[in-house]
């Protein structure tokens, strides 16, 4: 059975980090998360000047995930435990924050010396209760390692950060069954893509306008539609549509545990999140180590 679209949320623009432009769908006063999923964010596409450049400095995160995927610039990240590196167009970050890490997030030096464009997601993804306190994990894939599929006639392709799609399993391991996927639709597209009837599925578009559901509904540019129950989704293109469309389809198993949430920690009690906050302030999630 298709999913229907229950629900049409149209992002908001915001300022994060050191300043930097994301629109978010979620969370918002109203809508404050879509379980397991806590954070949608499309960061840009920003275009900088030289100088201009900002990301998000040294900061803590406990008890959840962070998923930052870019489509186009290149950030640097670098954290308390040592791990450092760049995540350039196409790649994948996956920490896991688990019991703490102090990271920083900016866009590579050359960007910020020189401006140039920067357009990616970072996602937050819920940690049960079992896992809020693991040890930090890293899953790092180059764009060259994420794998990807195209229909046969060559009017759908997929990029599979998570789960399954059109015969590819994705690389990426996670904690809880989830479904990240970038779809890249031209006029005439016309996909089903099975999503376990057990998972909450999310429909994000960043570019042009896909038809979802059965009953067709038209999603634009930074629309997100939350799907109602079913076991597929279905995603399409009108064949004389302009242009195609660009859009992730993210789905997972609802945690169902209560969410204790401030800022970057996200655990099941206000106890666990005094404690986090004086993990933190007392050093306990490290800091990140300059020469
Ligand atoms: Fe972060």
């Amino acid at each position: 059975m298709t999913r229907r679209v229950e629900e049409v949320i149209t992002a908001h623009r915001q300022l994060e980090g050191g300043g930097f432009v994301v629109r978010r769908p979620f969370p918002t006063g109203r809508l404050e998360l879509l379980d397991p999923f806590l954070l949608l964010d499309e960061m840009g596409p920003a275009d900088y000047a030289p100088g201009e450049a900002v990301g998000a400095p040294d900061h803590p995160h406990r008890g959840f995930e962070t998923v930052t995927y870019m489509l186009e610039g290149a950030f640097e990240h670098e954290d308390s435990a040592g791990n450092k590196g760049t995540i350039a167009a196409g790649d994948v970050q996956w920490m896991t924050a688990g019991r703490g890490v102090v990271h920083s997030e900016m866009p590579t030096k050359a960007i910020q010396k020189d401006g140039g464009r920067v357009h990616g997601f970072q996602i937050w993804v819920n940690l049960p209760a079992r896992d809020k306190m693991m040890p930090p994990r890293y899953q790092e894939v180059p764009s060259s390692g994420i794998p990807e599929a195209t229909t046969p006639g060559g009017l759908a392709k997929v990029r599979v950060i998570a789960g399954e799609a059109l015969g590819v399993k994705a690389v990426i391991d996670t904690r809880i069954p989830i479904v990240y996927q970038d779809w890249t639709l031209k006029p005439g597209a016309s996909v089903e893509q099975p999503v376990g009837r057990e998972q909450q599925a999310l429909v994000y578009v960043f570019g042009g306008s896909v038809l979802v559901g059965k009953e067709q509904r038209r999603i634009d540019d930074g629309q997100l539609a939350r799907l109602g129950s079913g076991d597929s989704v279905s995603l399409a293109v009108p064949r004389d549509a302009k242009d195609g469309a660009r859009l992730l389809l993210l789905a997972g198993k609802p945690i169902n545990e209560p969410v204790a949430r401030y800022g970057p920690f996200v655990m099941n009690t206000e106890t666990e999140i005094m404690q986090a906050i004086s993990d933190f302030r007392s050093g306990r999630l490290g800091e990140i180590q300059r020469a």
